[in-house]
C-alpha cells in the first residue's frame, strides 16, 4: 500500500519528479492543426499548467478504419507538451466508439431499459457487457499502451470516461442470469431470499428472472445493481489488463467518476485501479463549500488515499438548466478546497472548445480565436499558487479521526422504496456531514467494511442494508472503545434487501440494547427534546424502545401525530470505553449540530484549529514531518484565525506566525512543523 505518501510525490519520470501538486486541463489536439499546438502549449506553460489529459474521445482519429492505427499525432503532441514541461494522462477512447465500429457491429450498441437499441451518435452508445465491444476496447487500449506505456512523459491512464449507463440487451440478460446462478447456486435459494411467494414471483429457472432497474422486487433490484457493478468492474479490468501488460508500473490507472455517482459501487470499481478521480462540477454556479467538501471526502474514501480532480469547470459548464459562472474567487476556493481534502491535481475542462460539437458553450481557458478568455487568468493565478505550495504538499494527505460510513447497497435500497420522496439519501448524509465537518474539520467518508481502528467517532447516517459481517465489524469497533452513531433507517435490511426480523438496527439490536418500534414519514415537523437539547424532527421519525437496563434515552418526541408522543427518539449505551448511539429522526440543522457536537466531544474528537468562525474552512494535510493547513474564508467578512502553532504562509511568504487574518474569500496555505 502507498498509504502515507501523496501519490504525486511518488511519481517520477526518468528520475525527475513530477510536481506533487499539479494543475492541468483537458486538451484535444486532434481537433486542431498541429501548427497550432506550440501556441496552445506555450499559453499553458505561461499559465503554469503541468498536465494535460488527452485522447479520451479520439477513437476515430486513433483508428480511422478497422485495424488502421494513427498514433503519430499523439506522439508528436506529447513530445511538444514535454518541450513545455507538461505531462500527459491518456484517456482510453472507449466512451465514444467510431462510426465504422457500430455500423459494422450493431450488436455492440447499448439497449435502453425500454428495449430500444441506441443509435450511433453522441457518446456512451455501447453495451458494457458486449464481448465483442470489449475485444475492441482491449485492442485499442493495448495498442495505446504498447505505444505510450514507456513514454516518460505519460504519467497515467484514464479508463473510458464517466462510465454509467448499463445495457438491457439479450447478452446482458444472459450474463445477469449467469451471475445470479453463481451467487445463489439453486433457484430455491433465490426464491427464499427474495421472498418470491409474494405476488406469485416464484421462479423455476434463473432464466425466468426479469432484468429491470426499477419497479421490481427489492432483492432483484439490489442484485441487478451488484451485477451492474461487477460488469463495469470487468469492463475496467479488461482495459487495465491490456494496459498493464505494456505500461510502466509508475503510470497510474484511474477512471473519472461523477457527482455522487451511484450507478455502480465506486469502491468495487476503484479496487481495479490505482488512483481515484472525479469530475467536480458546480454547473448552477452555486458553490456551497460543505456540499463540495463531502464529495471530495467521498472520493478520497474510494481508495482511502489522495486522489485527483480530473475535471472541473473554468467558470461554467454547459449541462445545467442555468449554467451560471462561478465567481473567480469561488474557482480559487474550490480548487484549494479540493487540495485541502486530498486532491493532488486539479484539471480544468476544457482548454478550448471544438469549433463544432455538442459542447460549444462549456467554459474554456481560451476562446475560438485561440486567445485567453477571462477564466485563463484566474486559472493562471491558481496555478502559480499551486506551484508555490507544491513542495510543502508533497507526501502529505488528510488524516481524520472521524469517519462517516457510506454504503451503496443502503443508498440503492432506500432509493428503491423511499417511503417519502423527501428522504434524499445524499441530503440526509450531508445533513450529518455538515456539523461533523465543522466540528472536527476533517472527516473520512468510507465504506462500511473499511478498517475503523483509527477513528474516535464513526457515524453511519442511514446504513439501511447491514449484513451480519458488517454488524460484527461495527460491534468489534465499539467493543474496542470506539463510538458509533447510527442514523435513521439503519439496520433494517439484510444483504438480500429482506427485512431483518429483529427490527432495526437488525444484528446490532443486542449491542444497542434497544430497537426501533416503528418508523413514520412526517408531514410536519415534530418537536423533540432531551439531555442533548431540543428542536424538531422532520421528514422521518422512528420510535425506539430501550431493552437493556443500561441503554439510556437521550431524546424523546413531544406531542405530535399521536404515534410519536413521548416516545424515545435517541438511545445510547456505553460498551466498555466505547458506545453505540441510535438517532431515530432526521433532526433540524441546529439540533443536529448540538447533538453531533456533544457526541463528538464525548468521543474525544478535537477540532484541528479550535475557535474558528463558521464560514472558515480548515483543512490539514500531514506527512513527511510536515503539517500543511489550508484555510479558506468562505464568508463575506474578514476573520482572524489563531493557530495552535506558528506557521509560515506559502503563498505570501514572511516569517511563521500564530495569527492569520483572512480577508473575505481569501485562501491561506500554511506550513508548520509536525511536532
Ligand atoms: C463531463 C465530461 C466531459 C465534458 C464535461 C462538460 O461530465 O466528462 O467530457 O462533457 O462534462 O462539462
Amino acid at each position: 500500500m502507498l498509504l502515507g505518501a501523496g501519490l504525486s510525490g511518488l511519481l517520477s519520470v526518468a528520475g525527475a519528479a513530477v510536481p506533487p501538486l499539479l494543475l492541468g486541463t483537458a486538451w484535444y489536439p486532434e481537433q486542431w492543426p498541429q501548427s497550432r499546438w506550440p501556441k496552445d502549449l506555450a499559453l499553458m506553460q505561461a499559465a503554469h499548467i503541468d498536465v494535460v489529459r488527452v485522447g479520451e474521445f479520439a477513437w476515430s482519429t486513433f483508428e480511422p478504419r478497422q485495424g488502421v492505427y494513427h498514433f503519430g499525432w499523439l506522439e508528436r503532441a506529447i513530445a511538444e507538451a514535454a518541450r513545455h514541461h507538461i505531462y500527459v494522462v491518456i484517456g482510453t477512447p472507449t466512451a465514444a466508439p467510431p462510426a465504422w465500429l457500430t455500423r459494422r457491429y450493431p450488436q455492440t450498441l447499448r439497449v435502453h431499459a425500454d428495449g430500444r437499441r441506441a443509435q450511433h451518435g453522441n457518446r456512451q452508445q455501447f453495451s458494457f457487457s458486449s464481448p465483442l465491444y470489449r475485444k475492441f476496447c482491449r485492442g485499442i487500449a493495448a495498442r495505446l499502451a504498447r505505444h505510450f506505456g514507456r513514454n516518460p512523459d505519460v504519467i497515467g491512464w484514464q479508463i473510458d470516461n464517466e462510465m454509467g449507463p448499463p445495457s438491457f440487451d439479450a447478452e446482458t440478460r444472459h450474463q445477469f442470469h449467469a451471475w445470479l446462478r453463481r451467487k445463489y447456486h439453486t433457484i430455491a435459494a433465490l426464491n427464499r431470499h427474495w421472498a418470491t411467494a409474494y405476488w406469485s414471483q416464484t421462479y423455476d429457472h434463473f432464466s425466468q428472472v426479469p432484468m429491470r432497474a426499477q419497479g421490481e422486487n427489492p432483492g432483484l433490484l439490489l442484485d441487478f445493481r451488484r451485477f451492474v457493478t461487477a460488469t463495469w468492474a470487468s469492463y475496467v479490468r479488461n482495459q487495465v489488463q491490456a494496459i498493464r501488460r505494456y505500461a510502466s508500473p509508475r503510470q497510474f490507472l484511474t477512471t473519472n467518476t461523477t457527482h455522487w455517482g451511484d450507478q455502480f459501487d465506486q469502491y468495487a470499481i476503484n479496487r481495479e485501479l490505482t488512483l481515484a478521480s472525479w469530475d467536480d462540477y458546480v454547473p448552477d454556479g452555486r458553490y456551497h463549500w460543505l456540499d463540495n467538501a463531502v464529495e471530495d471526502d467521498l472520493v478520497r474514501g474510494y481508495k482511502r488515499r489522495d486522489f485527483w480532480v480530473m475535471e472541473t469547470q473554468p467558470a461554467f459548464a454547459d449541462w445545467a438548466p442555468v449554467n451560471a459562472a462561478l465567481p473567480p474567487y469561488a474557482m480559487r476556493d474550490l480548487a484549494w478546497q479540493d487540495v485541502g481534502h486530498g486532491a493532488d491535481a486539479v484539471l480544468y475542462w476544457q482548454w478550448r472548445s471544438a469549433l463544432n460539437g455538442q459542447e460549444q458553450y462549456n467554459g474554456t481557458l481560451i476562446g475560438p480565436d485561440g486567445e485567453p478568455v477571462p477564466a485563463y487568468w484566474v486559472v493562471r493565478k491558481i496555478a502559480a499558487q499551486f506551484a508555490l505550495a507544491a513542495p510543502a504538499i508533497a507526501a502529505t494527505r488528510p488524516h481524520s479521526r472521524v469517519a462517516m460510513l457510506q454504503s451503496y447497497a443502503s443508498r440503492w435500497a432506500i432509493d428503491f422504496q423511499r417511503q417519502t420522496i423527501r428522504f434524499g439519501v445524499v441530503r440526509e448524509f450531508t445533513a450529518f456531514y455538515e456539523p461533523l465537518e465543522r466540528f472536527a474539520q476533517s472527516v473520512d467518508v468510507v465504506g462500511a467494511r473499511a478498517p475503523l481502528g483509527r477513528y474516535r467517532l464513526v457515524v453511519a447516517p442511514a446504513l439501511n442494508v447491514l449484513s451480519g459481517a458488517e454488524a460484527r465489524h461495527l460491534a468489534a469497533y465499539v467493543r474496542a472503545g470506539g463510538h458509533l452513531v447510527l442514523g435513521p433507517r439503519s439496520g433494517m435490511k439484510d444483504p438480500y434487501d429482506a427485512l431483518w426480523t429483529e427490527r432495526q438496527p437488525g444484528p446490532l439490536v443486542p449491542l444497542l440494547g434497544g430497537q426501533v418500534q416503528q418508523y413514520y414519514s412526517l408531514l410536519h415537523p415534530v418537536p423533540l427534546r432531551g439531555r442533548l437539547g431540543s428542536g424538531f424532527a422532520s421528514i422521518w421519525a422512528e420510535t425506539l424502545v430501550p431493552q437493556a437496563h443500561d441503554t439510556h434515552v437521550l431524546m424523546r418526541y413531544g406531542t405530535s401525530n399521536g404515534w410519536l408522543n413521548g416516545k424515545p427518539a435517541v438511545l445510547t449505551r456505553r460498551v466498555g470505553k466505547g458506545s453505540i448511539t441510535y438517532i431515530g429522526a432526521w433532526l433540524d440543522p441546529p439540533l443536529m449540530r448540538t447533538v453531533l457536537d456533544a457526541l463528538a466531544r464525548d468521543a474525544h474528537v478535537r477540532p484541528l484549529i479550535p475557535g474558528v468562525a463558521d464560514n472558515v474552512e480548515v483543512c490539514e494535510r500531514l506527512g513527511d514531518g510536515k503539517r500543511v493547513w489550508i484555510l479558506i474564508n468562505h464568508g463575506r467578512k474578514p476573520h482572524v484565525v489563531h493557530l495552535p502553532a506558528p506557521a509560515a504562509s506559502l503563498l505570501t511568504g514572511g516569517p511563521a506566525r500564530r495569527t492569520v487574518t483572512l480577508a473575505p474569500h481569501q485562501v491561506s496555505v500554511l506550513l508548520a512543523p509536525l511536532t
